[in-house]
Parts: C-alpha cells; structure tokens; sequence
C-alpha cells in the first residue's frame, strides 16, 4: 500500500480524546496514515472532537462506520466489555484492526477473532505492546545471562483506585460526561482486565508462556461515586493469582483495590539467587538498554518518560500521553501497510487473556488451572 492507511476510531472516550486523536492528528505520520473517522453513540460529543480535530468523518455507531467505508482499518477504544464484538465486526467488513486491552475477555472470543485476522490477511494487534521496550527485551536478557543468579519467584500487579471516576476528560463537554461505570461491570470489569493486563504482557514477555494459575478473588469497595453519584460495583476488585512458569518460578500477579509492589507501572520484581531486579533496577542500579539516554531525564518511576524509547515515539508523540497506546496503533498502520508481523500479537494478548480467565475460575472453583495457549516468544 503506498497511499496512507485512513483510521477510523471505535469509541470517543477518556483514552481516545486524552491521546489517541491528538497522536493520531498529527502531521509527522501523514504519509503513513490518516486520521478519517470517529465513531460513538454519544454522537455530540464524536461531533465535537471532529470539529476540534479536523476529523472528516463523525458515526453515531460502528456498524454506520464501516458501512460508509472511509477507512481501512480501526483502533478500537471502546469498553473492554464491547471489544470481542467490535473487533470480529471490524474484521468481517475487512478492516486491519488495533484493539485497546483487553482484546477480549475469552479465550474463545480471542480464537474466533485470530482465525477471522490471520484467514482474511488482515493486520490484528493487541495492546499493550509491552514486548516492544527495549527495557523488557533487557530485563529478558540479563535473567537469561544469570544476573539474579537462578530466578526463583517474583511479584506483580496494579492498583485500582478512584483514578477512572476522576479523570479529566469525563466532567462534561458536549454529549455530557463520559460514564466510567462500565469498568465494575462485567464483562470487562475489574482491576485485572483494565491494570493487571500490563504487568501480565510484559512478565510473559520476558519469562514466556506461564504454564499454571491458581486464585483468590473478592470485592473491597462495595460504594463507588461518580459525579457524586453512588454506584454499586458488580465485579472483584481484589484479586491475587500465583503463576507458575517453566523452571518453577512462581510469580504472585495482584489486581486489588489497594496497595503499590513496585514504583514501576506494570513492572515485576523478580527475585533470584544472587539478586533482584525490580523493573529497570538490578541490585538497585539502572539497568542499561537502546536508548536508555532518552529516558534519564526523568526518574525511571515515570512511564510516560520509559515510553520515549519506542520506535514511533519521536518529535511531538513524546509530549502527548499514553504514547505506548500511539506505538501500539502504529504497530498496526506498519502491519497493515508491509505485511510484516509485528511482536504486539493478538497471540500473546490472548495468552494473558487466559491467565485472566484461568485466575478468575480458579477463584471460583478452587482449582488449579493448566494454560493451552502460548505464543510467538522473541529470542534474545
Ligand atoms: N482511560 C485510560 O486511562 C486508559 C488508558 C489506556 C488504555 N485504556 C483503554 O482504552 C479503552 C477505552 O477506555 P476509556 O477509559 O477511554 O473508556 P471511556 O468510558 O472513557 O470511553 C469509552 C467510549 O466508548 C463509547 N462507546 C460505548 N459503546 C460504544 C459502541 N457500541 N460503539 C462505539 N463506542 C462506544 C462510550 O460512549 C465512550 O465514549 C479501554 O480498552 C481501556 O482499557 C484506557
């Protein structure tokens, strides 16, 4: 293809108006791809941000998005709970596909939606691409080499607090604010859907596949408020999963309602014979990695800063948030264009879309889950 991919956006949400457009808006990657439509129900405000954006195109739903045909392909930021069904459509109508975590919340959902990308010779890549940082690709390298000695457990995870209910982007503006309820809700609800999906990409892409799950799971906060509004959660927002890996190293993943392992979002800190490594610090120290001269300005706490690295994140991408979402679309547009796969798989998301899945039955049940899926693991 040399004209550029033209993208359509699946909801117009925090994420999207935060990031997403502003990346995706800017002149640098025109050659590369064109921003040419939006699509949500709350059609005043897909409106607005085409009016504030110069976006051509403004749907009230997806389906009149690619019936319109304006686009070739899609980067998906609606509620988790909605992507199986916007993916699958997106695929079936012929378009390349970004998906925003999780790709789905089944391991069923992720097989029918690979087959329908890999049959039809479509681009499908999951966030987030964790496996793309040479920080991740370096912390696989120095466990490989011994630098903690025999890796023997670790610990991962996020927290979820009132973070959603209070950004910025939700008080108001046209089409009113922009409800975030749908993340206690099922499907798609919960800390380990929207938080722990990170940390579970990049510790599967440096230790490989997990091969068992086991799982506790319950709710903390019974209450929530949004606008001032109480609202009733109906998903776990406490949930603690061991993972066991190849070489039994055993790995403890939370998504809870409270509480911090590490300063490093997403980061595991793994512990082995002869040392620790805690995201990017081995003993404490900085780890070295391409690039790494980008990244020094700020503490290596700041993700945003970890993210300059990546390799579409230059010139103006560097001071607009979440740019690892920009890679990420980006992966996708190049995808799309040369044929070449990229390492953002829809393979490895389903993977952790297992763990998830396993965890959530295991707490159930009571029992150990044995995981099936794997995926392509890059070789140092
Ligand atoms: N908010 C963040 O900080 C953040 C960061 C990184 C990734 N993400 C991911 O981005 C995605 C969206 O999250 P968000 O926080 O922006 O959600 P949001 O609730 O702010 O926005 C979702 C948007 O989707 C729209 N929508 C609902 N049903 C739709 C439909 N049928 N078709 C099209 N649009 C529909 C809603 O009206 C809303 O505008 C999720 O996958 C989330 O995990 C969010």
């Amino acid at each position: 293809m040399t004209r550029p991919l033209r993208i359509g956006v699946v909801g117009v949400g925090a994420l999207s108006i935060r990031a997403v457009i502003p990346h995706l808006a800017c002149d640098d990657i025109a050659d590369h791809v064109v921003l040419a439509a939006l699509c949500d129900p709350v059609v005043d405000r897909a409106n607005d941000v085409a009016r504030r954006f110069g976006v051509e195109h403004a749907y009230a739903s997806l389906s009149d998005m690619l019936e319109a045909d304006v686009i070739d392909a899609v980067t998906v930021v609606s509620p988790i709970g909605l992507h199986y069904e916007h993916v699958r459509d997106s695929l079936l109508a012929g378009k390349h596909v970004h998906v925003n975590k999780t790709m789905t919340t089944t391991v069923a959902e992720a097989d029918e939606v690979i087959d329908l990308a890999r049959s039809r010779g479509l681009a499908l890549i999951a966030s987030p691409g964790e496996v793309l940082r040479p920080q991740v690709t370096a912390i696989r390298e120095l466990i490989r080499s011994g630098a903690i000695g025999q890796p023997a457990w670790g610990i991962c995870g996020c927290s979820f607090d009132a973070y959603h209910e209070a950004e910025p982007e939700r008080d108001g503006g046209p089409g009113g604010g922009i409800d975030p309820r749908w993340y206690f809700r099922s499907p798609g609800g919960g800390p380990m859907w929207d938080m722990t999906a990170y940390a579970l990409h990049q510790l599967t892409a440096i230790l490989g596949p997990a091969q068992r799950v086991s799982a506790m799971s319950g709710q903390v906060v019974a209450q929530r408020s949004y606008r001032g509004e109480a609202f009733t959660p109906e998903v776990d927002d406490n949930t603690v999963a061991l993972l066991e890996f190849q070489g039994g190293v055993f790995i403890v993943a939370h998504g809870t309602a409270a509480g911090w392992t590490t300063d490093q979002f997403g980061a595991t800190t793994f512990y082995g014979t002869a040392g620790t490594l805690e995201g990017v610090l081995l003993n404490g120290e900085p780890i070295d990695f391409p690039g790494r001269e980008l990244t020094t300005h700020a503490p290596v706490t700041d993700w945003e800063a970890q993210m300059c690295v990546l390799p579409h994140v230059t010139g103006p991408h560097r001071d607009i948030p979440e740019s690892h979402v920009f890679e990420d679309v980006m992966q996708m547009v190049d995808e799309a264009r040369s044929g070449v796969r990229s390492a953002a798989s829809a393979e490895h998301a389903r993977h952790v879309i297992e763990i998830i899945e396993c965890a959530y039955r295991s707490a159930r049940t009571g029992a150990t889950g044995e995981l099936t899926t794997t995926f392509e693991w890059p070789a140092v």
